[in-house]
């Protein structure tokens, strides 16, 4: 898959019945705030694993005022037939996802379609804490691993367990073994995961032509990482971090809460041009961080070819970007080789693609 040949949305969200028949060139959305542009993207992101790029409950996503079940189905360049709703007659609502009308699995559909995203939402996230750049972070490696999101899943429940276990006043030493034994298997695979999509992100930065989109280097911080050597297996890590897990017992039973561990992780990014921390860089300077980065983990994905290329989701990238910079990131993404999304409240923002990009004036569907 590189492209989408078309979208239809029902019920979801202000988008009673949309229906997008796509060239497979980069599409631009624009029309009004309000007007649902990032209810499209949030529709794209949802065919991806996870919830989305709002992380929304699935219920939030029914139509005010419509049906309560909702669908989003794409037929993408292969010819395939995807979609992913929400069925409201089962007892409780669920998801369902079909290909080619068949019932089928989160994973079959990571199969097909890979995605990845900014959104204004995003733009702090170098000077927010350790748990938004971690959530960042992930989001670009379950792109690249969609198993990610269920071992982490995995990991934090073991963790739950051993945080209550510790509260009691007698711990059982073998049962607390065993909760540290499956957190460190979980806990493990996370962090070589992070670590693998680490080294072809930085891969895919260094490779990148040097230009409007400043370059970043990139680390995972923490205490058991900062410990995990180059060339470690998953047992070595593993042993590790349940040996960091048993010596922190008395230490997490006072904090009531687990100290040491891959949940704790942190991506370090330094601004390479000026050499400090992302933080400490301009507003628009993280802007164009960030936008690097995305565009480099797009690319990254097309380069792993062990997958589908991704679907690139920009929402309001374009207004904050000047002239040249806009036209840069149009050359880029005509070039990637996976379709891109733009979202923008006026047509003239994406000039510079000239007849390179479809744009699709967006309108409020439900608005009387
Ligand atoms: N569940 C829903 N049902 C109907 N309308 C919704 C729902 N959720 C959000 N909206 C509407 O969608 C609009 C926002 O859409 P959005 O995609 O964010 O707009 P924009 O085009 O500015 O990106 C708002 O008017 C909001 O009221
Ligand atoms: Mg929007």
């Amino acid at each position: 898959m590189t492209s989408l040949s078309r979208l239809r949305l029902t019920d979801f969200r202000n988008h009673a019945a949309l229906d997008l028949d796509l060239t497979g060139a980069p599409v631009c959305l624009f029309g009004s705030n309000g007007a649902g542009k990032t209810n499209i993207l949030e529709a794209l992101s949802l065919l991806g694993p996870g919830r989305g790029l709002r992380t929304a409950p699935l219920g939030d996503l029914a139509r005010r005022d419509g049906p309560g079940a909702w669908t989003i189905s794409a037929i993408l360049d292969t010819a395939q037939k995807i979609g992913v709703g929400l069925d409201v007659d089962t007892r409780t609502p669920k998801r369902v996802i079909r290909i080619d009308g068949a019932p089928a699995t989160a994973s079959d559909l990571a199969e097909r379609v890979r995605i990845v995203w900014l959104t204004p939402a995003m733009d702090g996230v170098f000077r927010g804490g350790a748990s938004d750049r971690r959530r960042f972070f992930d989001r670009q490696v379950l792109a690249h691993m969609p198993d990610h999101g269920r071992i982490s899943a995995q990991y934090e429940r073991a963790m739950r367990e051993r945080n209550a276990l510790l509260e009691r006043p007698h711990v059982d030493p073998a049962w607390a073994d065993a909760l540290e034994a499956r957190m460190a298997a979980a806990g493990a695979q996370i962090m070589l995961n992070r670590q693998r999509v680490l080294d072809r992100l930085q891969v895919s930065v260094n490779d990148r032509p040097e230009g409007f989109f400043p370059k970043a280097d990139l680390v995972l911080e923490g205490d058991v990482e900062g410990r995990v050597e180059a060339g470690w297996d998953s047992g070595a890590v593993e042993d590790e971090l349940r040996v960091a897990l048993m010596a922190g017992r008395g230490r997490d039973r006072a904090a009531g809460r687990t100290l040491s561990g891959p949940h704790r992780a942190d991506l370090g990014v330094v601004h390479r041009p000026s050499g400090a921390p992302a933080a400490q860089a301009s507003t628009g300077q993280q802007k164009a961080l960030l936008i690097g980065l995305i565009l480099a983990n797009a690319r990254a994905l097309v380069a792993t070819r062990a997958g589908p290329s991704p679907l690139i989701l920009l929402d309001e990238a374009a207004a904050h970007l000047d002239v040249h910079r806009r036209a840069a990131l149009f050359d880029e993404l005509s070039s990637l080789g996976g379709q891109a999304w733009l979202t923008g409240t006026e047509a003239l923002l994406f000039e510079a693609f000239a007849d390179r990009a479809q744009l699709i004036e967006v309108n409020d569907s439900t608005a009387a």
